[in-house]
């Protein structure tokens, strides 16, 4: 069975009352459940994992490696100073989607700078909610459907 892990970082598990203006009014289970509904038709398992502790989410990585087909990543705050994360998904053998809720090349200066983006195979911003959905056919594109 393909196996796809979904690594949602700090603060993420407060969606659906976090700053709605920028992220919505989904909770972290919408989304999870949007990329759910993309990939189970596909027959592809999905495997989710929220932690506000960066060694946690690193720990994560090391426990996919090996046995996930793919990884989708919203590393929330973690993306622009993560250097760890960045190592720990450099050794992740599959593809990797790098995905946020916003856009933040809009946004502040300090989140212009992403770590993960050098070892992502592709990255979807901007698109709100709908990235979890994106990201579920990014994924089937990238495994080639495979499952
Ligand atoms: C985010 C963007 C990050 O800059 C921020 O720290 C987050 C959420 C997004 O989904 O837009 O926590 O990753």
């Amino acid at each position: 069975m393909t196996l796809v892990v979904l690594l949602s970082g700090p603060n993420l598990n407060l969606l659906g009352t976090r700053e709605p203006a920028v992220y919505g009014t989904a909770t972290l289970e919408d989304h999870v459940a949007t990329l759910r509904s993309v990939l189970d038709p596909a027959g592809v398992d999905l495997e989710h994992v929220q932690s506000n502790h960066e060694g946690v989410v690193v720990e994560a990585v090391h426990r996919a490696r090996g046995r996930a087909d793919a990884i989708v990543i919203n590393p929330g705050a973690f993306t622009h100073y993560s250097w760890a994360l960045h190592d720990a998904l450099a050794a992740f053998e599959g593809p990797i989607v790098e995905l946020h809720l916003s856009n933040p090349q809009r946004r502040e200066a300090w989140r212009h700078t992403s770590v993960v983006a050098p070892v992502a195979t592709a990255m979807i911003c901007g698109l709100g909610g709908a990235g979890y959905r994106l990201a579920g056919s990014a994924v089937l594109e990238l495994l080639g459907s495979r499952s």
